[in-house]
């Protein structure tokens, strides 16, 4: 975000009480540090006595999709909502979480997921993975992310799949069915999303015999969905498998190369954008629709 720095003025604001924003440019997370300057939200962290930051390196702000990053920098508002979203008004250290567990974030309504997984030792709040967690404050704690939170998890997984462009056909099938209350209820449920392409790549006959039956429907439909744990990309290991709504399993095939997001295939189906986080679990969108074995 060479850009970003250039643009705004620095605000490093050093003082000699090591709070949570010193520690924070101790560590060099200067684009969230300058965010926050932006967002007028330096004084208000300084003012607490209590707070977690999850703070994003520089890094994970340069991989923003380019319209994200200047939708952050043209509405306050925004910024002031994704920034408020990154802090818990508790400071609560990585040896308190347990997996699954709900932070509560200064965005009141909403909170953060944090998971720990066992296969891969990895920790993610809404799936951004915990990089460097734990660096004490005198008035709370960071934890460094190697992504920004967002989107945010404001709603159900129902409602979140008819509010991304992507999955125009897929709520509609959903639709036809009694689904939306599954993928409305508490879960944790992991769902994996078929786009608009992956129903294009369907024989129209195919889609057409399916849409005519609705157990049939329902049926495909539960093979995209696991219960009972949310799993983001760094939680799924090389192999491993997921037992589905339907009962069948799932294979993960993950190609992990450092320095770049690991590329993860469900079956012979790729993920692909950004994960939607929600409410009751987690929505990855997939190129293929995934047919459960005969
Ligand atoms: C966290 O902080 C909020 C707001 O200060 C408070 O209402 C809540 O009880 C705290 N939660 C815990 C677990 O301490
Ligand atoms: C698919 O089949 C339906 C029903 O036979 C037909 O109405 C529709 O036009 C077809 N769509 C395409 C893209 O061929
Ligand atoms: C609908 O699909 C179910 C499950 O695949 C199948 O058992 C049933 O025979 C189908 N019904 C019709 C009318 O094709
Ligand atoms: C894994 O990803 C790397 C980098 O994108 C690629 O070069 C490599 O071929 C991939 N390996 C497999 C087995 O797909």
């Amino acid at each position: 975000m060479r850009y970003l720095l250039v643009l705004l003025p620095l605000c490093w604001l050093v003082g000699a009480q090591n709070d949570v924003v010193d520690v924070m440019n101790n560590l060099g997370l200067r684009t969230t540090v300058q965010l926050l300057g932006v967002a007028n939200l330096i004084p208000v962290l300084q003012a607490r006595e209590s707070c977690t930051v999850f703070a994003p390196t520089d890094e994970a702000f340069s991989n923003l999709p380019t319209d994200l990053k200047q939708q952050l920098l043209s509405s306050k508002m925004f910024l002031i909502e994704v920034l408020l979203f990154h802090v818990s008004p508790n400071t609560t250290m990585s040896t308190d979480w347990k997996n699954n567990q709900l932070v509560m974030t200064l965005l009141e309504t909403i909170s953060i997921r944090i998971n720990k997984y066992p296969s891969t030792v990895a920790m993610t709040a809404d799936g951004g993975v915990i990089s460097n967690p734990d660096n004490k404050a005198s008035n709370g704690v960071v934890h460094v992310i190697d992504q920004v939170l967002y989107p945010l998890p404001f709603d159900t997984i129902a409602n979140e799949v008819g509010m991304v462009g992507q999955l125009y056909e897929l709520s509609k099938v959903i639709e036809k069915t009694g689904f939306g209350k599954i993928l409305s209820d508490d879960g944790p449920l992991t769902f994996f999303a078929p786009t608009d392409d992956a129903f294009q790549k369907l024989p129209n006959a195919t889609l057409q015999n399916l849409l005519k039956n609705v157990t049939a429907l329902e049926d495909v439909l539960s093979y995209h969905v696991v219960r009972g744990g949310v799993y983001y990309k760094a939680g799924l290991s090389n192999g491993e498998e997921l037992t589905t709504l339907q009962t069948g399993t799932l294979e993960c095939h993950v190609n992990r190369t450092s320095g770049s997001e690991p590329q993860v295939k469900i079956n012979n189906a790729k993920i692909v954008g950004l994960v939607v986080p929600a409410l009751n679990g987690a929505v990855h969108m997939i190129d293929t629709i995934l047919f459960p074995p005969k």
